[in-house]
């Protein structure tokens, strides 16, 4: 299965990267939160494989499709996350595919293809980039920590958003706002970033990355320290030692 997935994955990023550029015929779900027909094609391929190969199995994909089958397994798929990146020709965004049996994280993908970095993980197996096993950071103090985050579509009631970032911008070394929350979470599990934190995110843009961290031992929550709630969206994950401290500034 995980090879399934790591084979969808590369098409579907072959075909956002050999798209960068194009006309991408862009419209608006609400005010500022842009679709565009390469989200569209590439989840179309995507479920194509998917429904093919399992079809009787759950799916909850970004653009428009939930498939409750009462099947153990739900497959989570974000066919573009960082869409608001890739039209303005930044780089740096994924295909996010995450498949959870009983509710708990199975496997994970993340791919950016102009990167060519394969982020996978399986339930109990760690977790690997381009094949090779990473972990999160052995950062213990905050000072010392690099943190990356990221700010909800919408604009009303960011009072919440600004007073986190504050605390957290007071006691870091620094933070930084990359535009794809699945590769955020990646780099948690690889070590570059100490931690990530952000509000309000969907379920597919976090299901693979937080596979992906907690394979690679870190910690991921939600701002109240329990369990993520995948429809809920609040997301801390930091290596072990900074999660407390984290913790208490959200
Ligand atoms: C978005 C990205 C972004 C995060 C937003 C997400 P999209 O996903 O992950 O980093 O800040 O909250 O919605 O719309 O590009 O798939
Ligand atoms: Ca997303
Ligand atoms: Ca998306």
């Amino acid at each position: 299965m995980l090879d399934f997935i790591i084979h969808i994955a590369r098409d579907a990023g072959r075909y956002l990267k050999d798209n960068l550029g194009t006309d991408l015929d862009v419209s608006f779900k609400g005010r500022i939160n842009p679709v565009t027909r390469v989200d569209k094609a590439s989840q179309d391929m995507i479920i194509g494989a998917i429904s093919r190969e399992f079809p009787g199995h759950s799916v909850i994909a970004e653009e428009g499709l939930t498939q409750e089958t009462g099947s153990e397994y739900t497959w989570y798929v974000d066919p573009l996350d960082g869409t608001v990146n890739y039209i303005h020709g930044i780089p740096f965004f994924c295909v996010s595919i995450g498949l959870y049996k009983k509710g708990e994280p199975y496997l994970g993908v993340c791919y950016s293809p102009v990167l060519d970095e394969l982020y996978s993980s399986e339930h109990g197996k760690g977790a690997f980039l381009n094949g090779r096993r990473i972990r999160v950071s052995p950062a213990v103090h905050l000072i010392d920590a690099l943190v990356a985050t990221g700010f909800p579509y919408r604009k009303d009631s960011l009072e919440g958003s600004l007073s986190r970032f504050a605390r957290v911008l007071a006691r870091a070394q620094g933070i930084r706002r990359m535009g794809s929350a699945a590769l955020d979470l990646c780099a948690v599990a690889r070590g570059s970033f100490d931690a990530f934190w952000e509000e309000g995110l969907s379920p597919w843009d976090i299901a693979a990355g937080m596979a992906i961290v907690r394979e690679a031992g870190g910690v991921v929550t939600g701002f109240d320290g329990a369990a993520v709630d995948l429809s809920s969206g609040n997301v801390l994950a930091a290596n072990g030692p900074l999660h407390g401290e984290l913790l208490r500034l959200m």
